[in-house]
């Protein structure tokens, strides 16, 4: 048997599948339209699992993934998937976002033109031997102002053709930056009934979201001026379809062209009996190259997944390890190290951790804003996550599940950024509050390139979190340090590197390297020096 198994639910342009097949260690099935009672039986059996948007993703059905690790999507929307649960359970949910863009842009110019000019009525009164020409009198879009609500790939692609045709446009998104609306030549707007007074035609182009399920009901339509065309080319439920049948059938809309629909297919959508709707079956994404390109993009991405490599656009996991620089990289490992730490020398129950990112190398934001996942973190905070919650939980704990997990766990994460610290330039500050302490560990990368505890608490250490430690507190008196080594030295456990500091408090913290592993029987014998706080081995 091959080493790898890819399920495929759904219909995908062979492109993809020949990426696959070019893979000798990967096996493919393909059982497009299978129900989710079947596939439940049989989806831990694979390593990874295509769809489109036939097969929706529900925590039930990957309750017990077995060897799933990937769920790949053919196209952008994610909405199919629940995306928490894969992340529970450590799944990479990963889409193409890139393939249909054009596909969808071109959609929405069509349909948009469809409803200002009656084409497909005037299509059909024509082919029924009609020459009906007063009736089709429609809206030119030149000079007309098209509202864009969500700025994205296609929302872009949609302005620069809309001003092509001499519109003016004006968007509402408020997660990107208004450089990029000005790059454009689109007014961008930061709130969205404003842009809704604005409008000639609005066209929609997010996803769909709690923050933009019904963004445009009844309410939102009356702030609106008369005769206003509608476009959603994106997802049903985003405008309210009985509220947009209300005002199309008042007239105060002129017209409605709409991919998309609340469901799928939409059994006992009343926008389907009205003249002035202008009505696809979600084919935003149906173009040759638009398949062709996702298919192959999602296939490429899968088998990079499956072979370690580094790959693109995963949804539940904000940010890419391979594509941090080198010296983040140093960081990132770092953090988690920290993490793991701090989780072997806390007391307590662990409430709250803090990432404090301290200097000039932490300040671009290296986490792309994902709007379906929850959580978007700086890698730094996932990585100080995944080092300490691993060592707390037994079960395997990822990059992409660290987050849930420590939600789970009533743990709340926090993130800051801040400018230099202490007598350091650049910081990575863990601080872990329990129900009965707050700990502070800080770790610095040298020049040497290499990553070093360099505080814990007020104690300056210079300590590079790498194997088997003797950690331990004393009272600052002579000799105990001296016993230590002795204890070690009887059970021929060797001595690789040691960082000791103390403070005024009269109290001393050590962190020894030893090359063997310390067993109980020797860390009692060093427990029970005169002098002796606290001892412990970590393993980091
Ligand atoms: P994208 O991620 O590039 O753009 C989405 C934009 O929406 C982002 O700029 C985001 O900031 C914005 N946004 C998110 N929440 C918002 C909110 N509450 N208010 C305003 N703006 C908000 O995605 P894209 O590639 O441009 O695709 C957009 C959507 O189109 C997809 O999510 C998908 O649902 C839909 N789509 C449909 C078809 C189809 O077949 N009809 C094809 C492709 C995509
Ligand atoms: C998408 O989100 O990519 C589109 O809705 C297209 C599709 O599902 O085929």
């Amino acid at each position: 048997m091959k080493q790898y198994r890819v399920l495929i639910t759904d219909h995908l342009s062979e492109d993809g599948i020949e990426v696959l097949s070019r893979s000798r260690d990967i096996d493919i099935d393909i059982k497009a339209g299978i129900k989710n009672d079947e596939l439940k039986l049989i989806i831990g059996n694979y390593d990874a699992i295509i769809t489109r948007s036939g097969t929706t993703i529900t925590e039930d059905l990957i309750e017990n993934p077995g060897r799933l690790k990937i769920i790949g999507r053919a196209g952008v929307g994610v909405d199919n998937i629940d995306i928490e649960a894969a992340s529970k359970k450590g799944i990479i949910v990963m889409n193409a976002p890139t393939g249909n863009t054009l596909a969808a842009t071109e959609l929405t110019m069509g349909i948009m033109l469809a409803a200002a000019r009656k084409i497909p009525l005037a299509n059909d009164s024509l082919k029924s031997g009609k020459w009906d020409r007063k009736r089709f009198m429609g809206i030119e879009l030149y000079n007309k102002v098209l509202g864009i609500v969500g700025l994205g790939r296609i929302g872009s692609n949609v302005a620069i053709r809309a001003k092509s045709f001499g519109m003016k446009v004006i968007a509402y998104d408020p997660y990107i930056k208004k450089s990029k609306a000005d790059s454009l030549g689109v007014k961008l707007y930061d709130r969205l009934e404003d842009l809704l007074k604005e409008v000639d035609i609005i066209t929609f182009h997010t996803p769909l979201t709690a923050a933009t399920k019904n963004m445009i009901t009844a309410k939102e339509i009356a702030l609106m001026k008369d005769n206003v065309i509608f476009v959603n080319c994106a997802r049903g439920g985003i405008v309210n379809e009985n509220d947009l049948y209300e005002a199309l059938k008042s007239g105060k809309v002129f017209a409605a062209g709409v991919d998309v629909f609340e469901e799928e297919p939409p059994k006992s959508s009343k926008l389907l009996e009205l003249e002035n709707v202008f009505a696809t079956p979600h084919i935003g994404a149906n173009t040759m190259e638009g398949q062709e390109a996702v298919s192959r993009i999602i296939c490429e991405q899968v088998v990079n997944a499956l072979h370690g490599r580094p790959y693109q656009n995963a949804v539940n996991i904000p940010f890419m390890k391979s594509q941090l620089t080198e010296n983040l990289q140093l960081y990132f490992s770092l953090t988690e190290k920290i993490g793991k730490l701090a989780a072997q020398i806390a007391k307590g129950r662990p409430e709250g951790i803090k990432i404090v990112m301290i200097g000039k190398n932490f300040e671009e934001d290296l986490c792309e804003r994902k709007f379906d996942v929850p959580f978007s973190y700086q890698p730094f905070t996932i990585a100080g996550l995944k080092g300490f919650l691993g060592v707390y939980i037994q079960e395997s704990v990822t990059y992409i599940n660290a987050p849930y997990l420590a939600k789970d766990r009533n743990i709340t994460v926090e993130e800051t950024k801040t400018d230099q610290y202490d007598k350091f330039n650049d910081l990575i500050l863990f601080v872990l509050k329990t129900d009965i302490e707050e700990l502070s560990i800080a770790g610095t990368v040298f020049s040497d390139k290499l990553g070093r505890i360099v505080l814990l608490d007020r104690f300056h250490l210079d300590v590079i979190p790498e194997g088997t430690f003797l950690h331990f507190r004393i009272f600052d008196r002579p000799g105990i340090i001296g016993k230590v080594g002795t204890i070690l030295g009887n059970h021929r456990i060797n001595i690789s590197g040691l960082s000791v500091s103390r403070q005024h408090t009269g109290e001393e913290v050590a962190f020894v390297s030893v090359d063997d592993p310390i067993g109980e029987e020797v860390l009692s014998e060093i427990l029970a020096i005169d002098g002796m706080i606290e001892a412990k081995v970590i393993e980091l």
